[in-house]
């Protein structure tokens, strides 16, 4: 009789930003409920305590193993201990969700210097600094996998341009990523989440505008963070075990088509 194996079981894994800036379920929160309802053991990372510690209870309820570890993962000496959390919790470590990122509004003319340093700081240099120091622990144990969160609004000018340009940098920096540590058996992928309903932006949703961008793809459905988190379970897991380098939009569709037709044409006008 088949039985079902837990698609993480053994693994280790770090979220950051594991909690929910609001309310509800963020895409590094689904993350890791997800990552610990297929058995791994997972170290719930944010600069915000209370926030992880949510995501941990929820965790707990379904019977997961996860802690929590306070973290600013800008910051160089707060991402080596992370790691080094990790690996003193639960033994080792072959999963990184680098999840953390942060929004600034502004053009290249109206930005503050200050604004645009922390965008690129949350958004990219998070990045490295949590993946420099889970590498070497990943390749000790013959490899892992690490999972870049970008956005489509790297992929289109979509949003502000800090924001933008830190989501375009992640996708280069886990294409480079994957050439240089791919032959250590690390594994590095990103997803570009699409126009999602979640705490990070339903504070600046209303009904006409969550319709508006349902409509916006061609599956014409809302999605949720919860297809974000899917998307990492598969880049987490074994089954992926040949994928590396590359960047999945989760966005209905959205990137694949373009806007001004199909926008603007009936399916007739465009053939
Ligand atoms: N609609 C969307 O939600 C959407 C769309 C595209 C991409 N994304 C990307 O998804 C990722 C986050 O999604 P989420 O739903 O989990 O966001 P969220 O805002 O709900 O949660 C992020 C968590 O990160 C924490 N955090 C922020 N800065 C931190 C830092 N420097 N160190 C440690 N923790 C920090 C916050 O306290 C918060 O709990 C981001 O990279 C974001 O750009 C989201």
């Amino acid at each position: 009789m088949y039985e079902h194996k837990p698609r993480l079981e053994g693994k280790v894994a770090i979220i950051t930003g594991a909690g929910s800036s609001g309310p509800g379920v963020g895409n590094g929160k689904a993350a890791a409920l997800l990552f610990a309802r297929e058995g791994a053991k997972v170290l719930l990372v944010d600069s915000v305590v209370e926030r992880a510690e949510e995501t941990l209870e929820a965790i707990k309820a379904e019977g997961g193993d996860a802690s929590v570890f306070e973290a600013n993962v800008i910051n160089d000496t707060d991402c080596q201990h992370m790691v080094a959390a990790a690996i003193d919790r639960y033994g080792r470590l072959d999963i990184l969700d680098n999840n953390v990122g942060i929004s600034r509004r502004g053009t290249v003319v109206d930005i503050s210097e200050s604004d645009w340093d922390y965008v690129m700081a949350v958004n990219v240099k998070s990045i490295v600094l949590c993946s420099k120091y889970a590498i070497p622990r990943m390749v000790e144990t013959g490899g892992g996998s690490i999972i870049n969160i970008s956005s489509i609004a790297g992929l289109r000018a979509h949003s502000s341009t800090p924001y933008t340009t830190s989501k375009a940098a992640v996708i280069g920096l886990t294409m480079t990523m994957a050439a240089d540590h791919g032959p250590d058996g690390v594994r590095v992928n990103c997803i570009a989440p699409g126009l999602v309903y979640s705490p990070m932006v339903a504070p600046r949703m209303d009904d006409d505008l969550r319709q508006v961008r349902k409509n916006a793809a061609p599956l014409r459905t809302e999605g949720d963070s919860w297809d974000i988190g899917y998307a990492a379970l598969y880049l987490a897991s074994d089954e992926a075990r040949w994928v590396n380098g590359i960047t999945i939009p989760v966005d209905a569709g959205l990137t694949a088509v373009s806007p001004v037709t199909y926008q603007t044409l009936s399916q007739q006008q465009r053939y």
